[in-house]
């Protein structure tokens, strides 16, 4: 029924409608831990559904898998932390059939969806874990030679990170990379979709979830250079992206849909907040997604990422 690179998830207009084979939801899984601090519902078929837009939006807008990096090749091991449904996963996967690619990601539903998906695709070099990032990783020392991760900020304390980048750094090899993208809010030329980032970025500022010192912003991407040097990898490279997204261009649908679902699922994050009532929210967002479609909608959205290396033993003098 499925043929190879297929996928196993049917999106019709704004319903999401999950297909999981019955003997592969009742594959094993590993434990899962408990602590969840990500604001939206990552056990809900719809955030599914956006995360699989999120991950082609993101891949096309940097350009490709590993589009700053010269070559993989030679890599054997590559970890791809909070994963979502796996898309990233499985195109490294399928681009280099010699590569080892793991996903993890602390959702048992997504976790089942991405291995369906390697299943059907029938990418063997492909495979999935459940595991809460935020507790020791569960890898012994020098696993791989990248550990990839993207678009955290909707789960990190900034209190979490250097714990996390320790983590990082004692599983990847000597020698090895990290590579971290993380983002800011979409600039766009629509008052009622900039009142939206604006409620959010506030709403992670008055959660403690933000680098910003007055939830203007993320605040993420200034840090992230400094996070990994203060966590002691070297040769620090950085690298913004930028993906245009305005009304007739290729990403215009797959930003909409993503930003569509988005700002539905953070409602309860945002009232919760009370960066906005239920009501005022109602307005904001019928307009936004309203006005988003008219002509003259004009959107781009910037990404980070920074990568650093793991030092390599000195040869011993002489
Ligand atoms: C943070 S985004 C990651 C997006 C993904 N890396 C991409 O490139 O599209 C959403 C994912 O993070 C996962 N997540 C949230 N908190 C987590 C945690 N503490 N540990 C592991 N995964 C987590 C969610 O389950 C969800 O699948």
């Amino acid at each position: 029924m499925f043929n190879k690179r297929s996928t196993i998830l049917l999106v019709t207009g704004n319903a999401a409608v999950v297909l999981i084979k019955k003997e592969l939801c009742a594959m094993p899984t590993d434990p899962q831990a408990n602590e969840n601090t990500y604001v939206l519902d990552n056990e809900s078929a719809a955030e599914m559904a956006r995360l699989m837009y999120q991950d082609r939006l993101l891949t096309k807008g940097m350009g490709g898998l590993f589009s700053e990096l010269s070559d993989v090749s030679h890599m054997h091991d590559i970890l791809d932390i909070a994963c979502g449904p796996g898309g990233w996963v499985l195109d490294v996967a399928y681009q280099y059939p010699k590569i080892n690619v793991v996903g993890v990601d602390m959702s048992r539903i997504i976790i089942e969806y991405a291995k369906a998906q390697a299943w059907s695709q029938g990418l063997e070099n492909a495979s999935f874990r459940i595991m809460n990032v935020l507790n020791k990783l569960d890898f012994p020392d020098n696993s791989f030679d990248l550990v990839n991760a993207r678009f955290l900020f909707g789960f990190m304390l900034p209190t979490a990170w250097p714990k996390l980048l320790q983590e990082c750094l004692r599983i990847t090899r000597p020698g090895g990379l990290i590579r971290l993208t993380e983002c800011e809010m979409p600039i766009t030329n629509n008052f009622a979709f900039e009142k939206l980032g604006s409620m959010f970025t506030q709403a992670l500022h008055l959660a403690g979830q933000s680098f910003s010192p007055d939830g203007r912003n993320i605040g993420i991407t200034p840090v992230l250079g400094g996070l990994l040097r203060d966590a002691g990898y070297h040769n620090i490279q950085e690298r913004a992206n930028s993906l245009a997204a305005s009304v007739g261009l290729e990403a215009y649908q797959s930003f909409y849909q993503n930003f569509q679902i988005a700002y539905k699922l953070a409602e309860p994050f945002l009232t919760k907040l009370k960066v906005t009532t239920p009501e005022e929210f109602a307005e904001v967002y019928n307009q936004a997604m309203a006005e988003a479609m008219l002509d003259n909608f004009r959107a781009v959205w910037y990404y980070l990422t920074v990568s650093g290396e793991k030092a390599a033993p000195q040869a011993p003098p002489g």
